[in-house]
């Protein structure tokens, strides 16, 4: 059982990892049975409670002032919640951090040339082509983060890597 909840707040850009990385995890502390996870995912928040939100500065912030809202009441009341979610502003993941309980911060990274070649979505097509505006790291700003707790470069490294980083890094800060 973890002590207490935490927060893990993936950020990156689309197609970096931050879904399938998180999800292996909640996986990962299930079978080793850590106590309740909740995981919120951008998709999942944009279609129930993000409905009314579009891709502006001020409706990316929006959109992670109540993802944070939801976070600091899981991790408040012992449950382990994973966040996926672009976040590409600095000062919302940094009030985030400041609310949610025991965050920790995971840059989710990939090069532009692998995440284009993957193009999961088939995003980066469009917005290479101009089909869609406001996309992060093409025609959008993504702020990297300057001192996040952990990195993983999807790039470089399996899933399990980073999976086994992560798992790492909770056993080393005693969060379970
Ligand atoms: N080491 C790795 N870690 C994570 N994903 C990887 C890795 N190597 C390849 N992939 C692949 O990259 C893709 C990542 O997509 P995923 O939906 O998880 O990204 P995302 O960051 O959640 O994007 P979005 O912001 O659009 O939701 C998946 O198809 C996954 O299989
Ligand atoms: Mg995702």
């Amino acid at each position: 059982m973890s002590k207490e909840g935490f927060t893990l707040w993936f950020t990156g850009w689309s197609g970096a990892g931050k879904t399938t990385i998180a999800m292996a995890i909640e996986e990962e502390l299930k079978k080793r049975k850590m106590g309740y996870v909740q995981r919120l995912d951008g998709d999942l928040v944009r279609e129930y409670l993000c409905h009314d939100l579009g891709f502006s500065k001020e409706d990316r912030n929006e959109n992670i002032r109540r993802a944070t809202f939801v976070a600091e009441m899981l991790s408040k009341n012992g449950v382990i919640t994973l966040v996926s979610f672009i976040s590409p502003y600095r000062s919302l993941r940094e009030y985030a951090r400041i609310r949610c309980h025991n965050f920790t911060e995971i840059y989710v990274k990939c090069d532009r040339d692998i995440l284009i070649e993957r193009d999961v979505k088939g995003l980066y097509k469009k917005a290479l082509a101009n089909e869609i505006s406001e996309f992060t790291g093409i025609s959008d700003p993504y702020e990297e983060p300057l001192n996040p707790e952990l990195v993983l470069d999807t790039g470089k490294e399996e899933v399990s890597e980073s999976v086994n980083k992560v798992i790492k890094y909770l056993y080393e800060e005693q969060l379970i």
